[in-house]
């Protein structure tokens, strides 16, 4: 394991690709080795064994492939499972939701965040933690949004259900006078445009990702593990389903730096 050893990334399908969008712009030198769990997805319904199950599977698959770092790109295991495997790998390991809540408080100008996240995620409370830990004072209305994953892995990214699910899981967020609003679920920046549309210019939307891969950066610095060698870098795409859905909306968004889709871990 070295400074050009891969980073490993993953998630429940598609939604880590935002973080990785962000990982392009930011260290787009680096190796990564991107695995998509879609043959679990959606993980907001999962209950805490289930995900520590899929999460230890994923974890040793990235141990086997020698992997320097693991980028958690999925907010629900960033508030479910990350604690309780922190500290257990020899690679260090990153989670989205520090960073999201970190960006809420400096965004926020009336001190109201709303979050949008998994069952799972609203169910921890974890972002609720997180921001008053930085700043008691806030009020944190988290909200969480079951149709907006499906709909996202089968390529659904506007329209009249998406516009639907949209003015259902925020309209009670505004009644509440939020100024700020976290994408606490990595698939949801791929409906930006819709939330924007809806929010307008008062609320502001955070994608936790571009604030995660700053502290990604920071870790690899002080682990001395920043890959600063200047080669074409490698990066590999895995899921555990069906590799089309996820070609197909992986290029929406990555164009055609998704090429290959292999599956892998299909019974984890
Ligand atoms: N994208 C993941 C998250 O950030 C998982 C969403 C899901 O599969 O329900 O929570």
């Amino acid at each position: 394991m070295g400074k050009e050893s891969p980073i490993g990334i993953f998630d429940s399908g598609v939604g880590g690709l935002t973080v990785v969008k962000s990982l392009l712009e930011r260290l787009p030198g680096e190796n990564f080795i991107y695995f998509g769990d879609n043959a679990n997805v959606p993980y907001g319904n999962k209950t805490q064994e289930q995900l520590m199950t899929y999460a230890v599977n994923i974890l040793n698959f990235f141990k086997a492939r020698e992997v320097k770092a693991v980028m958690v790109a999925c907010g629900t295991h960033s508030s479910v499972t990350l604690p309780q495997l922190q500290g257990h790998y020899h690679f260090p390991m990153l989670g989205v939701l520090k960073a999201g809540a970190r960006s809420a408080t400096q965004v926020s100008k009336n001190h109201r965040v709303g979050v949008l996240a998994t069952e799972a995620t609203v169910n921890s409370r974890a972002y609720t933690r997180e921001i008053k830990a930085i700043k008691a004072e806030y009020q944190v209305f988290e909200m969480a949004c079951q149709r907006f994953v499906p709909l996202i892995e089968s390529g659904v990214l506007s329209g009249e259900e998406i516009n639907h699910a949209v003015r259902e899981y925020v309209t009670p967020l505004l009644d509440n006078g939020i100024d700020t609003l976290v994408l606490g679920c990595t698939h949801y920046p791929f409906l930006s445009q819709p939330l924007k549309e809806f929010v307008g210019r008062d609320v502001e939307l955070v994608d936790p990702s571009l604030e995660t891969i700053e502290e990604l950066k920071e870790l690899l610095i002080q682990n001395d593990l920043l890959n600063n060698a200047g080669r074409e870098p490698r990066r590999e795409f895995y899921v555990s389903g069906h590799p089309e859905p996820f070609f197909n909306v992986g290029r929406l968004l990555l164009g055609d730096m998704v090429r290959k889709v292999k599956r892998v871990l299909e019974k984890n």
